[in-house]
């Protein structure tokens, strides 16, 4: 029989059985289920609700329980339901009649509640962990390539010279962010709320506190309606895992065009390309594509939660159940991705000389011819009008702005002398950037050594200064 059996003169229709059962996926909460309700048999104990014995023999029943299920030798059952409803039908069967007494002043829906958030904060716990090597091996990569001049881009049109280095630091940022975010959540959600019960709390003097700090949470929900039925901890770590992807995503389509033919500014390591089943000469950034195809997957874990949760009137709905696969789907992708990610970076070749060669390109030294003569008094927007004007002139002749003859210069302006060609030479354009969060090498090792700190101060607790963490 049912747990709920009582009130039923039917056994339930055999398609529905599967249709509602959700032990296929929500077993993979086995521990935390557990953990949470050896927290409450023991507080049952404590309070005197049930006897000092009968806490124990759960507690030792539950405990057991829980090896045999991470040994592997225990069965689940679709007709049990849920992995509440498994792990209280096996302490019964195993443990006689007190086990009917474990589910005292609680409900499933405060139960999944809680072991939602215990998984969660596991895992946002692993994932941060995942972010932070993905960060340390990008500043490894930006402190050896301080003076890899590259081009930079808007439009993807080639804008400006920097470095590699600080091509890369961008992504340190925003996986900084990242962790901000993924803190964030976990701080909201470490609140337990267990003794919301169904939806109205319960009579029994629980000790809710007591259990919250068994199981480690900073203190207890509010409110019973909104203890059962808030999922925004689970949103708010979809919402920061979608972002957090679409970084991935972008950090992952750079590669894809920077080891094309035609830009060969890196070559992935073999042991993170593919071939083609038909053109033998094929080495293709396959993993790196895989990651930015993902990223889809999470975006649709994070639309369809909210889409579930839209409509659901105060409390618990059985719709929420829906809540489970998008979460465990979103944190295996997540963490499958970072775990590529990193090591795809680390070993990539970069090509300097290719980079290098980019840099020089396509005028790129414009903007800074530009400001030489506003250096010298010229107002920018005329300067700009001028420099426009060289730039079509000169590549009309095919040639850059540092080929261009003094005496042509001077024939446009008087204020041109020799100390211009210093001025636009790509390695000057970059080194002469020295303002606060720009390129030039000095700046970039700063940039590296204080984002150290803020990852420092991150993962110890402290607040970083910076509010943009
Ligand atoms: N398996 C359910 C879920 O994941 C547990 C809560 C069920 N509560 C209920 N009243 N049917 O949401």
């Amino acid at each position: 029989m049912k747990l709920w059996g009582g009130r039923f003169e039917k056994t339930t229709d055999a398609l529905v059985e599967d249709f509602h059962s959700s032990i296929r996926f929500d077993q993979r909460l086995y521990k935390q289920d557990i953990l949470g309700s050896i927290a409450h048999a023991r507080m049952l104990g404590s309070v005197g609700v049930i006897s000092e014995d009968e806490a124990n023999s759960l507690i030792e029943g539950l405990g057991g329980i829980l090896e045999d299920i991470q040994a592997g030798n225990v069965e689940f059952e679709i007709g049990a339901e849920d992995i509440h409803m498994n792990v209280e039908k096996i302490l019964t069967e195993r443990i006689g009649a007190v086990g009917k007494k474990l589910h005292t002043g609680r409900s499933r829906n405060d139960q999944v509640a809680l072991d939602l958030r215990l998984y969660l904060r596991e895992e946002i716990d692993h994932t941060m962990n995942l972010v932070e090597q993905l960060i340390q091996t990008l500043l490894h990569i930006a402190e050896e390539h301080l003076e890899t001049w590259m081009p930079g881009y808007t439009h993807l049109q080639k804008a400006q010279p920097i470095t590699l280095a600080h091509h890369f630091m961008a992504y340190v940022q925003m996986f900084l962010r990242d962790i901000g975010r993924l803190k964030d959540t976990r701080k909201r959600l470490n609140s337990s709320p267990l003794g919301s019960g169904a939806m109205a709390g319960t009579t029994f003097p629980l000790d809710r506190e007591k259990v919250a700090q068994e199981l480690g949470f900073d203190g207890v929900t509010l409110n019973s309606l909104d203890g059962v039925s808030d999922r925004d901890f689970a949103l708010e770590f979809l919402a920061a895992a979608s972002i957090l992807m679409m970084h991935l995503s972008r950090i992952c389509e750079e590669l894809v065009i920077w080891s094309s033919g035609e830009f060969r500014f890196i070559s992935m390591d073999d042991g993170y390309s593919t071939g083609s089943s038909i053109m033998p000469q094929k080495k293709n950034p396959d993993v790196a594509e895989l990651v930015r195809g993902k990223t889809g997957r999470v975006y649709g874990d994070l639309v369809a939660l909210l889409t579930v949760m839209k409509g659901l009137p105060l409390a618990y709905n059985k719709d929420m159940q829906e809540d489970k696969e998008q979460v465990f789907d979103a944190v295996d992708t997540i963490q499958k991705c970072l775990l590529v990610v990193e090591p795809m970076l680390r070993t990539m070749q970069v090509h300097r000389d290719t980079m290098a060669y980019g840099a020089k390109g396509g005028f790129t030294n414009a903007t800074d011819l530009a400001d030489y003569m506003a250096k010298k008094g010229v107002p920018f927007r005329e300067a700009h009008e001028l420099v426009g004007r060289i730039v079509l002139d000169c590549s009309k002749k095919g040639i850059g702005l540092e080929e261009l003859g003094l005496s042509e210069y001077q024939a446009l302006s008087p204020i041109f002398t020799t100390d211009l060609y210093e001025s636009i030479g790509i390695e000057h354009c970059v080194r002469a950037r020295k303002i606060t969060g720009g390129p030039s090498p000095d700046t970039v090792a700063e940039g590296i050594r204080i984002s150290r700190e803020v990852l420092r101060g991150l993962r110890s607790g402290f607040a970083p200064k910076n509010p943009e963490y």
